[in-house]
C-alpha cells in the first residue's frame, strides 16, 4: 500500500506560549516536527508532506532538509485541505492511503502507524488511534456544579495519525463545506456518513499542548 503522510505543523502554538510556532519548539534538541515527520516514515508513509505557516517556511525548510512543504491555513481544517490538495492532486503519483498526523504529538511511537496501516491494509476506510478515559467524567453546569456523571465505559481518547483511503479522505474534504472547521480528520469523514474504526494508541502518542505537557515529553524524550 503506497501511503503518504501529512504533517499538521501549521499553528502558533498559542496555548503552549513559546517564542516560536509550536512546531518548531526543540525537544531534546530537536524541533517536534521534525519528530513528527520521522514517525510516519519509520511506520511505513513512503513519503511526507508538512503544512508550515506560510510566514515561517524559510525555518521549517531549514528544520526539515528535503521535505516537502506546503502553506497551511488559517485553522487546521484548512492546513490539512492545503496539504491533501498537494500531495493528491493532478499529476501526483497515485496514493493508497493517506496518514494525518499532528506535528504537536512528536514522541508517537511508529507502531501505532504500523497499526493504523494494518487496519487501512485489511479494508477499513478510516482508522484513528484511541486510549480509554481513565479519569471520571462529569458534566457541569454554568456556575460548575455537576450535574451529572458521564459512563466512561465507551469513551475514548482520539490521537493521531489518523489513517484513510485517499478517497474517501479526497471526498470528505470536499464535501465540508468551506468555513467549516472540525477538530480532526476523522470527524471530516464521519460529517460525509464514513465509519470510523479504531485501533489501540499509545500514551506516548499524547498532545503537546501547554508548557506543562513538554516538560513531560522531555522527560520521556531523554529515557528513550
Ligand atoms: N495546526 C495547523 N494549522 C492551523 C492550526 C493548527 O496545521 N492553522 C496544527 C498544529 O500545528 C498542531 C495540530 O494542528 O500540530 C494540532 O493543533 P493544536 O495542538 O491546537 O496546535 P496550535 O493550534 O498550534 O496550538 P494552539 O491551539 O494552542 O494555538
Ligand atoms: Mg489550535
Amino acid at each position: 500500500m503506497h501511503a503518504v503522510g501529512i504533517v499538521a505543523a501549521a499553528g502558533s502554538g498559542l496555548r503552549l506560549g513559546a517564542d516560536l510556532p509550536k512546531a518548531l519548539v526543540p525537544l531534546a534538541g530537536r524541533p517536534l516536527v521534525a519528530w513528527a515527520v520521522d514517525t510516519l516514515r519509520a511506520g511505513g508513509a513512503a513519503e511526507v508532506v508538512v503544512a508550515v505557516p506560510p510566514e515561517r517556511r524559510t525555518e521549517f525548510a531549514a528544520a526539515l532538509p528535503g521535505v516537502r512543504l506546503v502553506d497551511g491555513g488559517a485553522t487546521r481544517t484548512a492546513s490539512v485541505r492545503a496539504a491533501l490538495a498537494a500531495v493528491t492532486g493532478p499529476g501526483c503519483p497515485p496514493v493508497d492511503a493517506v496518514l494525518v498526523h499532528d506535528a504537536a504529538r512528536p514522541l508517537t511511537p511508529p507502531d501505532v502507524v504500523a497499526r493504523v496501516l494494518r487496519a487501512l491494509a485489511a479494508g477499513a476506510r478510516a482508522v484513528v488511534p484511541v486510549l480509554p478515559v481513565v479519569d471520571t467524567t462529569v458534566v457541569v453546569d454554568g456556575q460548575g456544579i455537576v450535574t451529572d456523571a458521564v459512563p466512561r465505559a465507551t469513551l475514548r481518547r482520539v490521537q493521531t495519525p489518523q489513517g484513510f483511503d485517499r478517497r474517501t479522505l479526497e471526498d470528505a474534504y470536499d464535501a465540508l463545506p468551506d468555513g467549516v472547521e472540525l477538530t480532526d480528520d476523522a470527524a471530516v469523514v464521519r460529517a460525509a456518513g464514513v465509519p470510523v474504526q479504531t485501533v489501540k494508541g499509545d500514551e506516548r502518542a499524547a498532545k503537546i499542548t501547554v508548557a506543562h505537557d513538554l516538560a513531560l515529553a522531555e522527560l520521556q524524550a531523554v529515557r528513550a
